[in-house]
């Protein structure tokens, strides 16, 4: 059994990736077929924000790092799916995610919807295995990320996504923040939790650490559409105004949605409050979010 040492962020985060390729390595050895090729191509190369939220709240609740890492995959593996599908041709439509061709490049739709489909039912494998801990933290796991993941979270909000590209007036700043909220926020939120949850703690002031970032982190994503150029984020840009997504950028301009972004992450970082200097990490982490260029 061991600790998660505290570590700056900036080492913090490879880390966190680091652990989610061991432990992916064990739970889904590559076996030369496509289908778990595929899976272990989707859920490597990114930068692992929320398998790294997952330790870091494990970490302040004295939670060992093999279960940890287990919901760190977890969670990585339902953030994989998810891209995987919002890639496809009938949603996105891209052909670059973190400098490699999507799924449905490399191999076809297929091979990409069903990556997809046991990337999202592997997550729920991890959670309910024995190592995770006791039956009580996988079944409050379990739930807490299959209401993130579905219809009121992640594809919920993927569904508003989708429908508002068709509205032809404007969207108000309430229709914006349940989209950002369910496609981006859900899995972002139940990050921040998961740490508390695995120690059957208090989990208040990291579920508002983690919607507050939630929402920062789209924010910075629509940012990065419009200011950033593909080599560097590794995935298209300049794609959402032409089609008509509903952004904080569309509604409150560059310079609007940067000050909203930054006011979330100072609520953010006041949420962790009862944690004091242990939680600098995420504090650093939430000031990355919207700092970063990829
Ligand atoms: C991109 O998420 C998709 C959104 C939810 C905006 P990330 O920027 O965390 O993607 P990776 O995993 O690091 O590539
Ligand atoms: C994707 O949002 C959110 C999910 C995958 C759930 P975007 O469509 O803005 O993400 P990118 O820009 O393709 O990474
Ligand atoms: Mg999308
Ligand atoms: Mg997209
Ligand atoms: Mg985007």
């Amino acid at each position: 059994m061991h600790a998660i040492e505290p570590l700056p962020f900036s080492e913090a985060l490879p880390r966190a990736q680091r652990v989610v390729q061991t432990c992916l390595d064990a739970m889904l050895p590559e076996r030369g077929d496509n289908l778990t090729s595929a899976m272990r191509y989707a859920v490597v190369g990114g930068k692992a924000l929320r398998g790294f939220l997952v330790l870091e709240g494990a970490r302040l609740h004295n939670v060992q790092i093999g279960p940890a890492s287990m919901a760190a995959l977890a969670i990585e593996c339902v953030h994989a799916y998810s891209l995987i599908h919002d890639d496809l041709p009938c949603m996105d439509d891209d052909d670059l995610r973190r400098g490699q061709p999507t799924v449905h490049r490399k191999w076809d739709e297929a091979v990409a919807v069903l990556a997809g489909d046991a990337l999202q039912a592997m997550a729920f494998e991890l959670l309910a295995h024995g190592d995770i801990g006791r039956a009580e933290v996988s079944r409050d796991l379990g739930y807490a990320l299959a209401v993130a993941a579905g219809r009121v979270g992640m594809v919920g909000g993927q569904m508003l996504d989708i429908e508002a590209e068709s509205r032809v007036s404007g969207h108000t700043l309430d229709q914006i923040e349940a989209v950002q909220n369910g496609k981006t926020g859900a899995l972002i939120r139940w990050s921040a939790m998961a740490g508390a949850m695995l120690a059957q703690a208090e989990t208040h002031a990291l579920e508002t650490y983690g919607d507050k970032l939630g929402l920062a982190f789209q924010i910075a994503d629509d940012v990065l559409d419009v200011e950033g150029d593909a080599a560097t984020v590794g995935k298209a840009v300049g794609k959402d105004a032409d089609a008509g997504k509903a952004t904080f950028v569309s509604l409150m301009g560059l310079d609007g949605a940067k000050r909203r972004a930054k006011d979330l992450v100072d609520e953010a970082c006041d949420a962790l409050s009862v944690y004091g200097e242990a939680a600098d990490t995420l504090r650093e982490a939430a000031r990355f979010v919207i700092a970063r260029s990829h």
